[in-house]
């Protein structure tokens, strides 16, 4: 059967094809997307909808950035992908930047924010083996989200996702997020890395206290336990800063990175102090994609802009002003019970399940979330601009009308 070009399938016919062959595990509001262009999509009827979730942080550099959009295709007619069995040129400059940007020296690279996180536990378990001290437990925070696979579940919270694949990953604890106590209680000397978002994200935008990051460092030089940050979400630039971790004043040990990287494709990195590092031994982990060419370009490009295009400093300077809009629509809506966020993340917390607003806001042609049920959730590319938070805005106020006139 040849192959139906996007455009000329039904979202209806996408649907029931999908119903019979695609394993149910999405729930998909009924749009089809065929094309985007900076913060803006178009779906099959050439709606245009503008995008503040960016796929859940994933476009970072917008739909169909030139640069980016270069930048793949050259190296796709160049070389896409010959195995970590062979040196390549940009593996090595990614890293190197990655570590500018971090203060950690070493990166391994993957494809997911899953994996990211998998590597961080697993090098945080070789470390004290290498040491002949092992160490099997962790300490996480309750709201936590660190992605699906079997260790990464194992440290997320939210048993909706964790009971039906049990039993997961032994000798975790979770403790309150912001708790300083029950976590300086949890932490002991057998415990090999506490793992934690600075800012939980599917958990509803929360930041973690500085007092809290304070006793993370305090509970890790009591016992040694490693540090693991993971920045799947919050990291590079997301909130105005390359990492929120030192924001809160937290050198972690380890960090993991996904989503923005590769502004679309797939790419993550486990990011290692050099002690970390000299636990792990040849042949230790691997990834048969891992760290390819294509997806290195695509994250080199990124990083060029991110710094040396300005995105950062962009990033504060517009994220002010989407704070300052959303504190504003806090205030016309009661509905809106707390307005949380850095930079170009954001959450607002409701008074309600938080689904009626992300319908309307759909109608109205906005793309925002729901996440930990009564949270909306905004991801933006990086790029957006003043105006177009202004132009989307107005149509989340008139989507808050909507839902506030039901009662
Ligand atoms: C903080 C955090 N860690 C890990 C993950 C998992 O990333 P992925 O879905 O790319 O595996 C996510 C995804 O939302 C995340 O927000």
């Amino acid at each position: 059967m040849e192959m139906e070009t996007l455009t000329s399938q039904s979202t209806d016919e996408i649907r029931e094809r999908e119903a019979r062959h695609i394993l149910q595990t999405y729930k998909r509001a009924p749009i089809t997307f065929v094309r985007g262009q900076g913060v803006r999509l178009y779906d099959t009827e050439g709606r245009e909808y503008l995008d503040l979730l960016s796929g859940i942080g994933v476009a970072s550099l917008g739909h169909a950035h030139p640069g980016l959009t270069r930048v793949i295709a050259e190296q796709a007619g160049t070389l896409i992908h010959t195995s970590n069995l062979f040196y390549h040129p940009y593996q090595g400059q990614l890293a190197e930047r990655l570590s500018r940007l971090s203060g950690l020296p070493r990166a391994f690279f993957c494809n997911s924010g899953t994996e990211a996180v998998e590597a961080c536990l697993k090098f945080a378990r070789r470390y004290w083996h290498t040491r002949g001290e092992p160490r099997a437990e962790f300490v996480a925070l309750e709201n936590s989200f660190h992605g699906r696979t079997f260790g990464a579940l194992s440290v997320t919270s939210n048993e909706h996702y964790r009971t039906p694949f049990e039993p997961l990953v032994p000798g975790v604890r979770f403790v309150p997020a912001n708790d300083s106590k029950a976590l300086l209680a949890a932490v002991s000397s057998s415990t090999a890395a506490i793992i934690a978002e600075p800012v939980q994200g599917e958990g509803g935008v929360r930041p973690l206290t500085p007092a809290f990051a304070m006793a993370m460092t305090e509970a890790a030089s009591r016992t040694g336990a490693l540090i693991i940050a993971d920045e799947v979400q919050s990291g590079l630039g997301r909130t105005g800063y390359p990492f929120y971790a030192p924001v809160l004043g937290l050198h972690p040990d380890l960090i993991s990175i996904g989503k923005a990287l590769g502004g679309g494709v797939a790419v993550g990195a486990a990011l290692v102090s050099q002690k970390v590092a000299d636990g792990i031994a040849l042949g230790d982990h691997g990834s048969t994609y891992g760290g390819n060419l294509l997806a290195c370009r695509a994250a080199l490009c990124f990083l060029d802009e991110l710094d040396a295009g300005g995105l950062l400093g962009r990033v504060s300077r517009v994220g002010d002003h989407l704070e300052r809009q959303l504190r504003a629509l806090a205030g016309r809506h009661p509905l809106i019970k707390e307005v949380r966020g850095s930079g170009l993340m954001w959450g607002l917390e409701l008074t309600t399940d938080a689904a009626a607003v992300v319908q309307e806001a759909l109608t109205r042609g906005v793309i925002v979330n729901r996440t930990a049920e009564t949270v909306v959730r905004l991801l933006p590319a990086l790029v957006i601009t003043e105006t177009e938070i202004d132009e989307a805005l107005g149509r989340l106020d008139a989507a808050f009308v909507a839902v506030g006139a039901r009662g």
